[in-house]
């Protein structure tokens, strides 16, 4: 792929001489989804496939973007004296709203730059590819002008920038997942203090197959921003009698003895899953260590129900991949991952199994909804590096 887009690079901006290339993964969730901005559990991973860039300075203030994914869009000038968010600018509002987190940080970037990337994460698709664009932007930064930033300060950097640049309001995971992947290893990650612990992802002989339900999912115009709204006000009607900081800090037992707190039927359901689910996480976790992936499996069918019923992310989609999922000989478990509306599903399948997996869900999904599914076998990969 370094040969690729460094061509390209020379292609695009006349020479690639002094280019540098860099790699930052996709994600994927195992278990704990919508609990990250709840002061709870996820374990995520990161992927073998993910946005690659070539980079290089600029004598003067100009950026220049371009991507092997937007081609027609063709090259894409801005400045480092016009880093503000605009409709217009596309996907090019991830790497400048990056580039303005770090100026805010008070780290100064000296000059512009040329920078193309060349995405092999299917856009839109909840794996993450704009916290993959943010990362690798930060690494590139990083890396150009040796600000000596740690891989995590990177993701908090990432998704600051998502927050208050690009207005979604996310938590912290997909940016963590990236700056911090680890080969063969999921990160279960406590968000309330950004404690986190790598575990072995163990198998035996099962894979992890991506089914995209090829929906497109626009965070910003979603109800992600509105679900969030939910958990605060239920858990600062909570605190009115209970001395907690999160709704990650409840335990089931605690949230059935306290849920009267919260006025709208709704607003509990929403808290409901956010305190179940961090607890699912936490089991899930320690099934996995000891090798019980028949319970994990169980649980992140649990974790698909909540979500459908009780946080109501999913849509007739999502469940559609699911539910045919469930059917299939050899799945331990089958869930949506990221944050709903569309987007992807994770599912753990025997490998003797997954070809029959593929045919039989994408069938009964090209059925039910009228276009096709894709399906992807991936490997859990390392974070951001210079290739
Ligand atoms: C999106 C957000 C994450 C997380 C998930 C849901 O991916 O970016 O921070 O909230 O949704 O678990």
């Amino acid at each position: 792929m370094k040969e690729i887009i460094l061509k390209k690079f020379a292609e695009v901006y006349g020479s690639a001489e002094g280019a540098r290339a860099f790699f930052a993964p996709g994600r994927v969730n195992l278990i704990g989804e919508h609990t990250d901005y709840n002061g709870g559990h996820v374990f995520p991973c990161a992927l073998t496939i993910g946005t690659y860039a070539a980079a290089k300075k600029r004598e003067d203030r100009k950026l220049r973007f371009f991507s092997m994914n937007f081609e027609h869009l063709g090259v894409i000038e801005s400045s480092l004296d016009d880093l503000v968010q605009r409709r217009e600018a596309g996907w090019t509002n991830y790497p400048k709203g990056v580039m303005w987190a770090f100026g805010e940080r008070g780290y100064e970037i000296p000059c512009g730059m040329d920078i193309l990337l060349n995405g092999n994460i299917p856009n839109g698709s909840g794996l993450s590819s704009s916290a993959s664009v943010e990362v690798v932007t930060g690494y590139i930064l990083n890396e150009l002008f040796g600000f000596g930033v740690s891989n995590q300060d990177l993701a908090l950097i990432g998704q600051f920038s998502e927050n208050n640049f690009n207005g979604v309001n996310c938590g912290i995971m997909d940016q963590f997942a990236i700056a911090m992947g680890k080969k063969d290893n999921a990160i279960f990650l406590d968000t309330a203090d950004l404690s986190y612990e790598y575990a072995p992802i163990k198998l035996e002989g099962a894979k992890i197959v991506i089914s995209c339900s090829n929906k497109k999912r626009g965070l910003g115009s979603s109800k992600y921003n509105e679900r969030r709204e939910e958990c605060e006000t239920a858990l600062s009607e909570i605190q009115q009698g209970m001395g907690i900081n999160t709704l990650g800090d409840l335990t089931e037992k605690q949230f059935e003895e306290v849920k009267m707190a919260i006025k709208d039927e709704d607003r509990r359901k929403r808290a409901k899953h956010a305190v179940y689910e961090n607890q699912r996480t936490i089991k899930a976790v320690e099934a996995l260590k000891a090798n019980d992936i028949a319970l994990f499996g169980k649980l992140m069918n649990e974790s698909h129900v909540s979500l459908r019923d009780d946080y109501e992310v999913t849509g007739e989609e999502l469940d559609t991949l699911v539910e045919a999922a469930w059917k299939v000989d050899g799945v331990i478990g089958s869930r949506m991952t990221g944050a709903g509306f569309g987007g992807c599903t994770v599912s753990i399948v025997r490998e003797e199994a997954v070809d029959e997996f593929i045919r039989t869900v994408g069938e009964t999904y090209k059925a039910a909804i009228g276009y096709a599914a894709d399906f992807y076998v991936v490997e859990i990969g390392s974070g951001p590096c210079e290739l």
